[in-house]
């Protein structure tokens, strides 16, 4: 992983808005006195889902306040975890899994596809619309290889479905999230190969 610094360009500031603030003191509350800094996790998620996927200096600072944290401390949290961004990502955001599982079964392709299809990796399309960074095992390995965009996996993929995939969330399609090459779930693609017959009474 690269040198993970702050964007150029940040906002004024930021607040929760009424509704993530409540959701935040709830957070909060789950942890014993003196432990509050304990749900910055939770709440610099939550603030980056506000923002629109990427956590500007003025939020960090801002839950930092809320946790009673040094601004260094946060921004050490902010800094370590890359499901934290730093800088502003495309509205459909691509992560795409790199790792070994992942890169035996195609990965190199798949980033082929996003320069294609989006550009250079870490920089918005010049619509706005997308995205993409490498990043490590998302833990779908048996469906290699994979991709998460937004809130969603995309798996058995080949460049071609990638592509498909991309052009269709430009295009504001739908697009079906989960495996893309007919199998269900993580199931062997030329079916079950065991547990094929259910005992009586099952
Ligand atoms: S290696 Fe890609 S999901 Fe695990």
């Amino acid at each position: 992983m690269s040198v993970r610094r702050l964007a150029a360009n940040q906002p004024d500031s930021f607040a929760f808005t009424p509704e993530n603030l409540e959701w935040a003191k709830g957070q909060i509350a789950k942890y014993p006195e003196g432990r509050q800094a304990s749900a910055i996790i939770p709440l610099f998620w939550r603030a980056q889902k506000q923002v629109g996927g990427w956590l500007p200096e003025p939020a960090i600072r801002y839950v930092a306040d809320m946790l009673g944290m040094d601004y260094i401390r946060a921004l050490e949290v902010a800094t370590f975890y890359t499901m934290f961004n730093l800088s502003p990502v495309g509205e459909h955001y691509v992560q795409l899994c790199g790792t070994t599982p992942c890169w035996l079964r195609g990965a190199d392709e798949l980033k082929e596809a996003c320069r294609k299809h989006i550009g250079p990796e870490g920089q918005i399309s010049a619509d706005g619309k997308l995205s993409w960074l490498e990043v490590e095992c998302l833990g779908a390995c048996a469906n290699a290889p994979m991709v998460q965009i937004n809130d969603d996996y995309f798996e058995d993929l080949d460049a071609e479905k990638l592509g498909e995939i991309i052009e269709a969330l430009r295009a504001g399609r739908e697009v079906k999230p989960g495996p893309q090459n007919g199998r269900r779930s993580s199931e062997p693609l030329g079916g079950l190969t065991s547990l094929t017959t259910l005992e009586e009474g099952e």
